[in-house]
């Protein structure tokens, strides 16, 4: 099915929850609320050894949560308000038991609106039955899934940054049969993502062009650095945007930003990182991960988000106790003040951002406005988050 129907759909049940979502807001203004999104690494075990992230050193079967012990941790109605999930890693499909974790997120997060599901759709023999298990499942729930293979090159480049030989042609397996499994399956929207570093800085428009031929959506990400959730502080010395990449990838978000329809989350993401790359690294962009977010990781360990201290492990503590913790509570108002402000987390961002309903409106007028004349974008912008 089209991106733009998925996005209609999500539109409708985001809209359904709106009267919700600003009881929510303001209530966790003066108080702590229960979490609303949920970032799960079901594992660090991976079929790449991708230069741009360590995850891949990390797997260890043997420390991954199974699914009972998970099924034990989301026992609680803790995760009752839970309305986006996003399972990551690591490599998801390698896990057997993918499928029967989205079954028991499904019945354990009663709230659940969307799951996301990145991949590598590098082993395609396993990812395509599990993966289309997993979109049935959710169509026979009336839940929307999103699932997106990573590419960050086309051919010899994706194997090059992945270490992967033939890569790119295994990846396109997967890609093919989960674009002709969206195309009957109206709850299903599936794309691709790419992670431009100076590697494969001289790639990306082909990538663009190579996805606009195939009728595919993409999603760029941007470059970061964060052990909790990528395991590669240390690599930032080494392949950091120099200032060609940053001159570069500013343009380059620009014209995705006039590409894009305004509407879409990935143009408000596009056109902050465009704006935090002109302004020295400061956050346009609310995150939901300050007032209602959790990450969770393969062995147990609870963070709010991918820069936070870790709060604990959740087969040790309920999660509940970890996330309301007084001493927790406040280390994450220190994160708001020292960390946030130079984050460059694209995290369910566009969660947050139909959730703060004037700065939306406002990044609107102004998307409009880049969108018909990027030269304009500097005298546009707005005021550091605090
Ligand atoms: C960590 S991977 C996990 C899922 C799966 N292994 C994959 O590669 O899609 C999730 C996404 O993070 C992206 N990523 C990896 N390293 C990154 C980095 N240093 N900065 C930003 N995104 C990155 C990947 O390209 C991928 O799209
Ligand atoms: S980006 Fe994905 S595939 Fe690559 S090492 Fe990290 S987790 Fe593995
Ligand atoms: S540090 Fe980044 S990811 Fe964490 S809450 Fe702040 S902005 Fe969000």
């Amino acid at each position: 099915m089209s991106t733009e129907t998925f996005r209609l759909r999500y539109l409708a049940k985001s809209i359904a929850g709106v009267p919700r979502d600003l009881i929510q807001t303001a209530v966790a203004a003066v108080r702590a609320i229960k979490p609303t999104v949920f970032i799960y690494n079901c594992t660090w075990v991976c079929d790449a050894q991708c230069e741009m992230c360590n995850n891949w050193k990390w797997g260890n079967r043997k420390e991954d949560m199974t699914l009972a012990q998970m099924d034990g941790v989301m026992d609680s109605p803790f995760w009752g308000d839970v309305e986006n999930l996003n399972i990551s890693g690591g490599e998801p499909t390698t896990r057997n038991d993918l499928p029967e974790l989205v079954e028991m997120f499904y019945r354990r997060l009663p709230r659940m609106r969307k799951v996301g599901i990145n991949t590598t759709g590098l082993t395609p023999q396993r990812a395509i039955p599990m993966l289309t298990r997993i979109v049935d499942f959710c169509g026979e729930k009336n839940l929307l899934v999103s699932i997106r293979v990573s590419i960050d090159g086309v051919g010899d480049m994706h194997d090059q940054v992945r270490n992967v030989k033939r890569g790119f042609d295994k990846a396109n397996k997967t890609i093919e049969a989960m674009q002709a499994l969206a195309a009957r399956s109206p709850h299903f929207q599936f794309g691709i993502a790419s992670t431009i570093f100076a590697q494969n800085l001289d790639d990306a428009r082909n990538i663009r062009e190579w996805a606009r031929s195939k009728n595919l959506d993409i999603v760029f990400n941007m470059l970061r650095f964060t052990d909790n959730m990528l395991h590669n502080a240390e690599l930032e010395t080494t392949i950091g945007f120099g200032s060609r990449e940053e001159a570069f990838m500013r343009e380059f978000f620009l014209d995705q930003v006039a590409g894009e329809s305004i509407l879409s989350g990935q143009s408000f993401m596009y056109l902050h990182y465009a704006d935090m790359i002109s302004n020295g690294y400061h956050r346009t962009m609310p995150c939901p991960f300050q007032r209602q977010g959790l990450l969770l990781n393969p062995n147990g360990e609870l963070f709010y988000c991918e820069n936070s201290e870790k709060l604990g492990n959740v087969l040790d503590t309920p999660a509940g106790n970890l996330y309301f913790g007084a001493n927790q509570l406040e280390g994450r108002e220190t994160l708001k003040r020292e960390t946030c402000p130079t984050c460059l987390s694209p995290c369910q961002v566009n969660v947050g951002a139909m959730k703060q309903v004037v700065p939306y409106v406002k990044f609107l007028r102004r998307a409009y406005k880049v969108k018909h004349d990027p030269s304009r974008h500097l005298k546009t912008l707005p005021d550091p988050v605090r």
